[in-house]
């Protein structure tokens, strides 16, 4: 017995020594030679993950459908949601898509930066039709982060990267959070440490004279409103509220179950908190609403993995980027089931 349980315990150390090095090998340094492979397995039509300032990206070839279907199919994405184009700047993006004036005051004032616009592609434009999903617009995105920037410089073309999660799961924003994801599915990705900003970019669709919010982000409504002058619509015409075909209701959802604006804990049940409220995790002890958005999927993560029945969260305040993390909460409790 005793004999029989030492080698349970060594054998399981060994697997997890030899798991440890597997990931090892699939988590890259930023390197010359790393840029180097990483772009090459673009051009060959392959999938890497990358960090962008917001979260970690998993990227193809935007004119590549081969390996566009390479990240649907890692994803487990229903192919309706298209997906975003990472760009190097916004002059590059002109290649692609037609940029108003208006479009251009937001990319003077938010590019690069966590700030995604839908836009009406040009004819011609190469990017795969997996990627619009049949729509007559593509996202694109001017990314920030220097290990974004660099691969985009080296690859020299359109990066089309959803989240790097399965289809639902939480967004990550550590290089361990995205090998988590999907081990051995995935065999190269970037290490650039925690990601910055920790929630998705802003998303608006821009028209001739408006623009309309698809999902909140790091950028704020107002700070949108500073640059174009006038109100950002956040209802279309009929009232409706225009989202993104992937704002479904349920997202970013971890196991356990989870219950909003929680003032107190219960029994099995863990605590996300702000402020001066004490629980397992604090998402910002200051009330800071940039570091709660950092922290925020990382510490979801980290107290679905203490396996309680729910996740009960404080209030967070639905000012500027609360509205953000707000989001982002409100679809992490949605129920599973709901489109
Ligand atoms: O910060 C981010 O935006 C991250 C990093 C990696 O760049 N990317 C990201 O991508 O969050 P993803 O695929 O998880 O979310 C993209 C959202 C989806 O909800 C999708 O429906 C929407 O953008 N979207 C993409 N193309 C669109 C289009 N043409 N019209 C409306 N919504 C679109
Ligand atoms: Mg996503």
């Amino acid at each position: 017995m005793f004999y029989l349980s030492n080698y349970r315990t060594l054998l399981k150390i060994t697997n997890q020594v030899y798991n440890n090095r597997m990931s090892n090998q699939r988590i890259h340094s930023p390197s010359a030679k790393t840029f180097d492979l990483a772009a090459t397995i673009l051009k060959e039509g392959d999938i890497i993950s990358f960090p962008t300032e917001t979260v970690y990206g998993l990227g193809a070839d935007a004119t590549n459908s081969s390996a566009i279907a390479k990240i649907y199919s890692a994803k487990e994405r229903p192919s309706f949601n298209p997906l975003i184009v990472h760009i190097l700047s916004a002059e590059k993006a002109s290649q692609y898509v037609i940029m108003n004036e208006l479009t251009k005051k937001l990319a003077d004032a938010f590019w690069p930066g966590p700030f995604t616009m839908v836009l009406p592609l040009k004819e011609g434009s190469g990017i795969s039709d997996l990627i619009t999903a049949g729509l007559d617009t593509v996202a694109i995105r001017v990314p920030k982060n220097e290990i974004a920037h660099q691969l985009l410089e080296l690859f020299s073309g359109a990066v089309a990267a959803p989240s790097a999660n399965k289809s639902g799961q939480i967004s990550p924003t550590t290089a361990a959070h995205v090998d988590g994801e999907f081990g051995d599915e995935l065999s190269f990705i970037i290490d650039g440490g925690a990601c910055e900003k920790g929630i998705e970019s802003t998303i608006v669709q821009v028209t001739n004279k408006d623009v309309i919010l698809l999902r909140p982000g790091n950028i704020t409504i107002s700070d949108i409103e500073k640059v174009i002058g006038c109100s950002v619509l956040i209802n279309n015409a009929d009232g409706t509220k225009p989202t993104s075909p992937g704002q479904l209701t349920s997202h970013y959802a971890p196991n356990s179950k989870m219950r909003l604006n929680a003032t107190k804990v219960y029994e099995d049940e863990c605590y996300l908190t702000f402020g001066n409220i004490e629980g397992d995790l604090n998402l910002s002890p200051a009330g800071n609403l940039n570091e709660a958005a950092a922290n925020l999927f990382s510490m979801m993560r980290a107290l679905d993995q203490m396996n309680k029945t729910t996740i009960a969260v404080a209030p967070i305040p639905f000012t500027g980027l609360g509205l953000a993390i707000n989001d982002r909460l409100q679809r992490a409790a949605a129920p599973k089931d709901s489109s």
